[in-house]
């Protein structure tokens, strides 16, 4: 009715689902983009002006393996790693590059652990603008530096770390017309909101109790944050889910603010983990990340290489697979699943950020037993290492036999054993 305050002129709810639903059968890839389709909420660039990869539309799998080791009914992964580019990030991508061409910009720029500049290189690419990626020297993974060359990047390795690469970056973007992409841009946010959208139809609009994401430069959780609250908003859902952020234990700046000042301060750190992707120390969008955390009711906790190794090999059984910054979400539900911060009848979605093939140095290493230290691996307890040998699959050396094949097989337990 007019004049209602905070009502008057929402779109319906039931239309909206309606529309976003039919919009897949569609053949314009406005439509059949998984940002572009729920369009009505990201007013930021007229439908013809849209570069798209047809981004989103990701699966949300089930892993009834890993959620009965962790005596729960149900656990969900939301894989953002089967997008275009093979990370969340193309969806906000796709809206910030759409904003930067129809603004008229000729270069965009970055700096990146990797995952942005693929996905900024190859949106760059479409749209026929030119960009400019920074990243640290020797530290990120090889498939997403090959990505960046391969889409046509000017790709600049400084010897620095992430952090140094985002100074120099600033400083560069105020000196030359170029268009910043990092995740501090707001478009990128927009897009990276309709990943919550979709988690809501796949799960019939009961929203789960539970999203763990992985935090880095802390941006994404703020974005799904932001996503459910828009959903609220309009009614699409009642209640949000908590979101809970996982950081790796040298790179936990968030995990240390919160429980040095709850959140008030933030110390930058030195980051170091092998889960590269969220190799950062300084995070940009921290203070997001706390209120993200304070009004959803989720809890930021940290997790150390042995357990993101674990969790990434875990993941990996179940035919999933993702690249290790994105493991540490398992690694973290067990700790807050072990102390009942999470129940057994509650639902729980872990996004995962990034596909296994992002990072296929780790995972070979981790399967040939190359990846942790002797002195990493001193306190493992007898289960933990149990596990790893059940998980370990080292590619084995034969000559061209037949019957050493089937020595092989013989020779292979009965059942892959329980998770
Ligand atoms: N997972 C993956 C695979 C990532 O690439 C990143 C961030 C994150 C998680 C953390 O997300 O920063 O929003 O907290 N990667 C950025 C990059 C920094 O440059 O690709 P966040």
């Amino acid at each position: 009715m007019a004049g209602q305050p905070g009502t008057r002129n929402l779109p319906n709810a039931s239309a909206l689902r309606y529309l976003w639903q039919e919009r897949r059968t569609s053949t314009l890839g406005v439509d059949q983009s998984g940002v572009w389709r729920f369009r009505d909420l990201l007013p930021i660039v007229a439908e013809e002006r849209v570069i798209t990869l047809r981004e989103g539309n990701t699966p949300l799998y089930e892993m009834p393996r890993t959620a009965a080791a962790l005596g729960l009914n149900w656990l969900l992964a939301k894989h953002q790693g089967m997008n275009p580019t093979g990370s969340f990030k193309d969806t906000g991508m796709t809206a910030a590059l759409s904003v930067a061409v129809a603004s008229g910009f000729e270069w965009v720029a970055c700096a990146s652990t990797g995952n942005t500049s693929a996905a900024m290189a190859a949106y760059a690419a479409r749209a026929g603008v030119r960009s400019l990626v920074l990243i640290p020297e020797g530290k990120i993974a090889w498939g997403k530096l090959s990505q960046a060359m391969d889409y046509g990047s000017t790709t600049l390795q400084l010897r620095t770390d992430f952090d140094g690469c985002v100074r120099v970056l600033g400083e560069v973007v105020k000196r030359a017309p170029v268009y910043l992409l990092n995740s501090v841009n707001p478009y990128r946010l927009e897009g990276q909101k309709t990943p919550a959208f979709e988690m809501m139809e796949q799960c019939d609009w009961q929203a789960p109790q539970h999203v763990i994401v992985p935090g880095g430069n802390l941006a994404n959780c703020s974005a799904l944050g932001k996503g459910f609250a828009e959903m609220m908003h309009l009614g699409l859902v009642h209640q949000a889910p908590k979101i809970s952020v996982i950081q790796a234990e040298g790179a936990n700046p968030l995990y240390r603010s919160l429980q040095a000042n709850g959140g008030a301060a933030l110390e930058p750190v030195v980051a170091k983990t092998r889960a590269s992707a969220i190799q950062i120390g300084n995070p940009a969008s921290w203070k997001k990340a706390v209120r993200t955390l304070a009004w959803t009711g989720g809890w930021c906790e940290q997790v150390s290489e042995r357990e993101i190794a674990l969790a990434k090999a875990e993941i990996g059984a179940e035919g999933i697979g993702c690249e290790p910054a994105s493991a540490v979400t398992l690694a973290g539900l067990k700790k807050l699943a072990a102390d009942g911060r999470v129940g057994r009848e509650e639902t729980v979605v872990l996004l995962l950020t990034g596909h296994t093939l992002k990072d296929s140095d780790y995972t070979i290493k981790y399967h040939l037993g190359e990846l942790l230290s002797e002195a990493e691996m001193e306190s493992a307890g007898s289960a933990e290492l149990a596990e790893h040998a059940r998980l370990r699959r080292a590619p084995m050396v034969l000559d061209a036999d037949a019957d050493a094949v089937l020595r092989v097989l013989d020779a292979q337990p009965s059942a892959l054993g329980p998770a």
